[in-house]
């Protein structure tokens, strides 16, 4: 097993990965279950795929288990959906000394997060994601959050779990579209700083879609400690640090919003076509070589993603996109920073980004 731990100041915590970790995880849970007993958040998805197996192994370790079941997808993100939630962990009787359980993807973990810190003012809570993006990505760093009708994640907290379990092995089963869409998580900290693990990526993509179990755990577990590395330097995103892992963000949630935020273009596939956007942007503006642009591109191709507006599905003009950027949490004093590159591996954080620039950009992109 490998152990990651955040470094945070006042409330660490290990991330562990193991192959096979679900079969046993009841005995890992024991000391988390107060009174023998734990609470568990999943999605309909995830109830049908993985839960039973959960269960039985929660009842080897003699823990009982309370189960909610959110509706599968964006949908189970909704002020509708956060009242239900937190109305069910009060007829339970949860207390602080509780660690509820996410179970599930990002959708699950950043529900359950949210109405772990609103509920009795703040309850603790584990994390067990089962899609790659979130564990890749979402499980960790404490980002929870809801929608609204203004747009995707603007109602939401910093709340850091107390433990996170990833099983490489839960990605058997996921079909091949959210693979490839957390895939591009994956790439993103190759982008951000590690030109090496760009290469691993590029070098190991037909093994990792293969299914190979060390390439998949490797793949993990260098991301979960390059996303561990940037939480720990900056967990509220208050020093610029922590902004280089929303690269391809800005254009990816243009994307999102034009696509309905819908499962026309999943996330992932929203940020792939992002990152390929911004590395193109950076090429048009003088600081990044085309070849590393074409490299990204040609990477994220291979893993199925998309890498331009007409493969992502959008049709709107780029002063449409960049209205739809203008609603984006970061926005400050009208500059919206924007993540660029000077290369493979060095991304920065721009505020001299012009949006009516940007619209032009991606007018030359349809
Ligand atoms: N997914 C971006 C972050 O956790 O900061």
């Amino acid at each position: 097993m490998t152990v990651i731990s955040v470094d945070l100041s006042n409330r660490p915590y290990d991330i562990h990965v193991r192959a096979g970790l679900l079969a046993d995880v009841g005995a890992v849970l024991t000391p988390y279950a107060r009174n023998g007993r734990i609470l568990v958040v999943t999605d309909e998805n995830v109830a049908q795929a993985v839960l039973p197996k959960f269960e039985a192994t929660l009842r080897d370790a003699g823990i009982a288990c309370a189960t909610f079941t959110l509706p599968a997808g964006e949908a189970g993100k909704s002020w509708t959906q956060l009242e239900r939630l937190t109305d069910w962990l009060l007829e339970q009787h949860v207390e602080r000394s509780d660690h509820i359980i996410a179970l599930g993807g990002g959708v699950v973990g950043d529900i359950t997060g949210f109405a772990a810190h609103i509920i009795k003012r703040g309850c603790a809570f584990v994390q067990i994601p089962t899609t790659l993006l979130a564990q890749v990505d979402s499980s960790v760093g404490g980002k929870t959050a809801i929608n609204s009708a203004a747009g995707k994640n603007l109602v939401g907290a910093f709340h850091q779990p107390a433990l996170v379990l990833i099983d490489p092995e839960l990605l058997s089963t996921l079909p091949t579209r959210q693979l490839a869409a957390g895939f591009a998580e994956v790439v993103k900290y190759g982008l951000i700083d590690d030109k090496a693990f760009f290469e691993f990526c590029a070098d190991n993509l037909d093994s990792f879609f293969g299914g190979d179990p060390d390439i998949r755990a490797q793949a993990i577990i260098r991301s979960v400690q390059s996303k561990a590395r940037i939480v720990a330097a900056d967990e509220t995103e208050r020093t610029g640090t922590r902004a280089l892992l929303n690269l391809g963000h800005t254009f990816g949630h243009a994307l999102e919003a034009d696509t309905g935020f819908s499962d026309r273009l999943f996330h992932g596939e929203a940020v792939a076509a992002g990152m390929a956007l911004a590395f193109r942007y950076s090429v048009r503006l003088g600081l990044c070589p085309a070849q590393d642009a074409q490299n990204v591109a040609q990477l994220l191709q291979r893993a199925g993603l998309p890498t331009t507006l007409s493969e992502a599905g959008v049709t709107a003009n780029g002063a449409t996109l960049v209205d739809y950027m203008r609603h984006d949490k970061k926005m400050s004093a009208g500059t919206l920073p924007f993540l660029l590159a000077r290369g493979i591996g060095q991304t920065f954080l721009s505020k001299d980004v012009v949006l009516d620039d940007v619209a032009a950009f991606l007018d030359s992109e349809a």
